[in-house]
């Protein structure tokens, strides 16, 4: 866990430059030589989870009373959620009392603890992996697993060095009813498939306004900061609203939105993060605390194939029955997913033929993969969550970059960039909501910079790319450095 082979953003721009020059070398020039660290755990998997107060209690029901598996260990920033929501839960429910750590460095010391559940804020995930992993611990690690493009490849290379089992947090991939669904259309039930929508309308409100708060008093504020800069807060709640700040959040794209963008890349049968994006979006019909949009739009362009993606934050009816969901339009018939475990089929005339539905383990998956040692029985490897992951970070970068403009504005120049049919339409509709909303065309949203990626070595290329690479990592505060890869 020593941050002495840490590598410092510039550094790594200079490298990427190279290595996206360079791209017959290969994809990276930072991979580590490959070598198996794995050992199989102890009979009882004993697992420790890293925070507790809203998903890590989603985390903790998964683990508590699982035969085989004992959660030893809680670890929680907060003294009193990691007492209240992580160590007397357990001790009610097991009569066993796990030991607690506010130092997640200290817990990895901790040779009695297996494996990891982190469900930390996304600008720690990659961090709290790595460090775990280097520490010989297994992991599952929330969504998005990273809160910029490079560590999340750090995070798969890290895994792959250090033969760790890493399980991402996107639950649909164990659930029966997204199986069934991505498999009739990789089956090719709805014929050719060359587009997918991901939706994520879901309204939010206000955060409240900006101003000089102060973080609760039980929490250690500058390990809550991590890599992230110590910084005063300026919106009323510390935590879960940190979704809607830059620094350490990805908005409701890399928020809800990465669980749809997975499946619609899953179901695309992509496996890289593309050849170009671009978005438009902004914050509006409110002013608050957060930075991060509340309606966006981004488009990821696979050449034959697209990726939609569209953020609603204010008040929304559906499309195609979905809010919060995905659809594959092919050339037979379309597929609409409307939960996390239910969806259904529809020939071209709209009449559905069938039904998909059922849950899953997703826990129990990842433990079965930490005792077979093998990545492989996973449904959600670590590098998997790194593409879709990467993908939510791609558009945001976009539509952060973008000039303010009139929503008028927009259609027009989404005429001349791919899939402008479809794009041309999801603006269309974009205006209609935007407008049910009371918001008229002098609205200003970011248009955001089209990008030409490098798949390969996962840079921009080209226009842009050197106001858009710095996008792509981060500086890391000292003490909290990704280890260099
Ligand atoms: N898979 C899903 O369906 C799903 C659902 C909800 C949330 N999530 C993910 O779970 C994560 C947590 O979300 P939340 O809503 O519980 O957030 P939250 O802010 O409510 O809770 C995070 C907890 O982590 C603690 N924490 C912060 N930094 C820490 C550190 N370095 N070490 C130990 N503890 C630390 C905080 O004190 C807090 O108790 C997010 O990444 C989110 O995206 C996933």
């Amino acid at each position: 866990m020593s941050s002495n082979t840490a590598i410092s953003r510039r550094e790594w721009l200079e490298n990427s430059m190279f290595a996206a020059a360079a791209a017959s070398v290969g994809p990276s020039s930072f991979s580590w030589a490959s070598e198996s660290l794995a050992s199989a755990p102890s009979e009882t998997i004993k697992v420790a989870v890293i925070g507790v107060n809203g998903q890590g209690g989603s985390h903790l029901s998964s683990l508590i009373k699982r035969p085989g598996c004992e959660v030893v260990a809680i670890c929680d920033v907060d003294t009193e959620i990691g007492q209240k929501k992580g160590v007397d839960r357990v001790s009610k429910e097991t009569g066993k009392t796990p030991k607690f750590y506010q130092d997640i460095r200290k817990l990895l010391e901790d040779k009695d603890v297996d494996a990891v559940s982190i469900a930390v804020p996304n600008h720690w995930h990659a961090l709290a992996a790595v460090w775990a992993m280097e520490a010989g611990k297994d992991v599952y690690v929330e969504k998005p697993v990273s809160h910029n493009v490079r560590e999340g490849r750090i995070l798969v290379d890290t895994a792959r060095r250090t033969g760790k089992i890493c399980q991402t947090g996107t639950q649909c991939r164990s659930q029966k009813g997204t199986i069934d669904a991505v498999k009739w259309v990789h089956d090719g039930k709805i014929g050719e498939v060359k587009l997918a929508r991901g939706l994520c309308y879901k309204p939010r409100g206000s955060i409240g306004a900006k101003g000089n708060y102060q973080p609760p008093k039980t929490v250690d504020y500058d390990l809550w900061s991590g890599p992230s800069p110590v910084v005063p807060l300026t919106r009323p709640k510390l935590h879960y609203d940190w979704h809607w700040v830059w620094p350490t959040g990805n908005g409701d794209l890399g928020n809800q939105g990465i669980h749809q963008m997975d499946i619609a890349r899953w179901g695309l049968n992509v496996s890289d993060v593309g050849k170009s994006v671009f978005g438009f979006g902004g914050r509006v019909g409110y002013s608050d605390a957060a930075d991060t949009p509340n309606t966006e739009v981004c488009v990821h362009d696979y050449g034959e194939k697209t990726l939609v993606f569209e953020v609603r934050g204010l008040k929304t009816g559906d499309l195609k029955g979905a809010k919060v969901g995905v659809i594959f339009e092919g050339s037979e018939g379309y597929v609409v997913l409307t939960s996390y475990t239910s969806g259904s089929a529809f020939d071209k005339e709209g009449k559905k033929v069938r039904d998909f539905k059922g849950g899953g383990d997703h826990h129990g998956n990842w433990l079965k993969a930490v005792r077979s040692r093998k990545k492989e029985d996973l449904n959600a490897d670590i590098l998997e969550g790194h593409l879709s992951s990467a993908l939510c970070h791609l558009g945001n970068i976009s539509v952060r970059l973008g000039e303010q403009v009139e929503i008028g504005e927009i259609g027009g120049r989404l005429k001349n960039l791919p899939a402008s049919a479809v794009t041309g339409e999801a603006f269309e509709r974009v205006l209609k909501h935007l407008s049910d909303n009371n918001l008229g065309r002098e609205t200003k949203l970011s248009m955001g910079r089209h990008l030409t990626i490098d798949s390969v070595n996962e840079v921009f290329v080209g226009a842009g790319s050197s106001e858009a690479n710095p996008h792509l990592f981060r500086e890391y505060r000292k003490g909290f450095e990704i280890l260099r890869v």
